[in-house]
């Protein structure tokens, strides 16, 4: 299963710094992208901002709920302190919809530790926001905004849960049209590893005077290995 090309993406926090960047990314590749804010005026600005690359199809404003509304993909990239609230928001417009989640449950100051909600991580608690029958993937955590910043490849894959195969699938396709490799790395439960590895990569960043460590599946065969769409 793909993304179809005339589905709309909606990205709940796309005004910061991860969504933007994925935005950006889904804009230029030719897809049609909703940045989401609490604020109109905010979403509408990043919009234009977007916009100003001179994507394919115009990237529109609006707040949380309409955005989430006009999507067929609602992309949820807040501080895990806006989690609960966001989740709550749009809930009501969510259903038939994929939620991909790229929230890390950071705890700050400590945000080198790793410290996981009681639900067991943050897509899990989506799920416990959202309902059992919820179609959730989780996805991009491990990619420093930095690296979406731009038009290069870059050299980070992208470890996707989800809460089937073919949810999976439509996150996986557009981790490819961020391009990006992506790795169908199992059921929502096991998002509590990806999200719990950024905090290591924080770490690492920090130890190592790094600004975005990431991470690389190793040992797959060629023939095996996720396609990528390079964005122009
Ligand atoms: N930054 C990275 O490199 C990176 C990498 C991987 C994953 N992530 C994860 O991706 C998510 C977004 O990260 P980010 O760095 O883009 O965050 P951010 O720039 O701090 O915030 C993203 C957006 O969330 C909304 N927001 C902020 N505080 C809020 C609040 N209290 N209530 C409701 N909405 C709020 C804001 O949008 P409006 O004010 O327009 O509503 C803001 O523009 C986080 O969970 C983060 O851990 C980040």
């Amino acid at each position: 299963m793909e993304t179809d090309k005339r589905w709309t993406i909606a990205v709940l926090g796309g005004t910061g710094k991860e969504g933007k960047g994925l935005a950006s990314r889904w804009a230029k590749a030719g897809l049609s992208v909703v940045i989401g804010s609490r604020n109109i005026d905010r979403a509408k600005e990043a919009a234009a901002e977007i916009n100003s690359a001179k994507c394919p199809i115009s990237v529109q404003g609006k707040d949380n709920l309409n955005a989430a509304r006009a999507a067929d993909i609602v992309v949820l990239s807040v501080p895990y302190s806006a989690h609960r609230e966001t989740l709550e928001t749009v809930k009501s417009v969510l259903q038939g919809k994929i939620l991909v989640d790229v929230t890390v449950p950071l705890v700050p100051p400590k945000v080198t530790k790793v410290q996981m909600p009681p639900a067991g991580s943050a897509a899990l608690e989506a799920r416990e926001i959202l309902g059992d029958t919820a179609e959730i993937a989780s996805a991009f955590q491990n990619i420093s905004f930095e690296h979406l910043q731009g038009d290069h490849e870059i050299g980070c894959d992208v470890l996707v849960t989800g809460t089937s195969k073919e949810t999976r699938a439509v996150a996986l396709d557009l981790v490819s049209q961020a391009g990006l490799a992506g790795w169908d790395a199992g059921p929502l439960e096991n998002s509590m590893v990806a999200e719990g590895l950024t905090s290591i990569l924080i770490h690492i960043n920090k130890i190592y005077g790094a600004n975005h460590a990431g991470i690389k599946i190793t040992g797959v065969p060629d023939k095996n290995q996720p396609s990528r769409e390079i964005t122009k």
